[in-house]
């Protein structure tokens, strides 16, 4: 594996790799979510590119950049293990030097949902997913399920862009009870870990319930009942896949979306409706 940690050294890399060429981004911290990301590529690529960067632009003032969680070498370690070719680790003067001002903007979607309550987060999420992919010029990006509005953004930003790439999702890896991976799932104590699968239980609950002919209001209070009581929900809805304007039916695509705090700790979680 080698390693790149600024965009000449990486533009070397890739300009001589095998075609296809596979892509995973991500910020670290690595675990089997992302892990199930490099094999997907590897089995599919030539050669297989990951990146780890913790983009400040997707965090606003207050959340959790400082103590977001850094294992450098243990990622190095796992990356190798994968059989990854390059590694691409820029710091942050790499990616934005002195004098950086654009961004990329998808629009409503990136409003609603996460981008109501992180207003700025797509547009950060966009903006590096963007010049990631113009370091990097992979045939086939790798995004995870688990953020669902994420893939739905970056897609809307290849096709509306004509970034010459195909984004692959690949579905969301859990813990044996459920609970979606996430490198935020440190941060809980016992007792949150114990509830926080019970937003995957909402969300299957929502699911069942349309899907034997209830109402979207009855799925919806069906799933809230599902809920641990230490849980405090931020929305529980069923959207269209691209758009994510709620729908009144299970049609496909379409995601059943949640998203809850466990005391400080906010997660994620969602279904696909293929
Ligand atoms: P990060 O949270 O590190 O996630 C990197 C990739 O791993 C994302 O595509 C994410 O959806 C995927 N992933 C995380 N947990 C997963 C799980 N349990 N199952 C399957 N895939 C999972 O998402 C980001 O970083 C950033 O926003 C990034 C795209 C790198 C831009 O900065």
């Amino acid at each position: 594996m080698q390693i790149a940690a600024t965009i000449a050294q990486a533009r070397a890399l890739f300009d001589v790799l095998p075609r296809p060429l596979g892509f995973v981004p991500t910020m670290g911290a690595l675990h089997e979510g992302h892990l199930a990301l490099v094999r997907r590529a590897r089995a599919e690529s030539a050669a297989v590119a990951a990146s780890v960067f913790v983009n400040p632009l997707q965090f606003a003032p207050g959340e959790d950049l400082a103590r977001y969680p850094r294992d450098p070498e243990g990622d190095r370690a796992k990356l190798a293990q994968a059989g990854i070719d390059v590694l691409f680790a820029p710091g942050v003067e790499a990616m934005y030097p002195s004098g950086f001002s654009t961004s990329v903007d998808t629009g409503r979607l990136a409003e609603v949902f996460e981008g109501a309550i992180r207003p700025a987060h797509f547009r950060g999420v966009a903006t590096v997913v963007c010049a990631l992919l113009n370091v990097v010029r992979p045939d086939a990006l790798y995004l995870g399920q688990k953020d669902a509005q994420q893939t739905a953004v970056v897609r809307r930003m290849v096709r509306d862009l004509e970034i010459p790439t195909t984004v692959v999702i690949v579905p969301t890896q859990r813990e044996a009870d459920g609970l979606a991976l996430s490198s935020r799932n440190a941060y809980l104590s016992a007792e949150e870990r114990e509830a926080a699968p019970s937003l995957h239980h909402a969300l299957q609950a929502v699911r069942l319930a349309m899907a034997g002919g209830r109402s979207k209001a009855d799925a919806i209070a069906a799933g809230r009942a599902r809920l641990h009581p230490l849980a405090r929900l931020d929305y529980l809805d069923v959207v269209d896949a691209d758009t994510f304007d709620p729908i009144d039916s299970l049609s496909p695509p379409a995601f059943v979306i949640g998203a809850a705090r466990f005391g400080t700790t906010r997660l994620l979680d969602n279904l696909w409706i293929e």
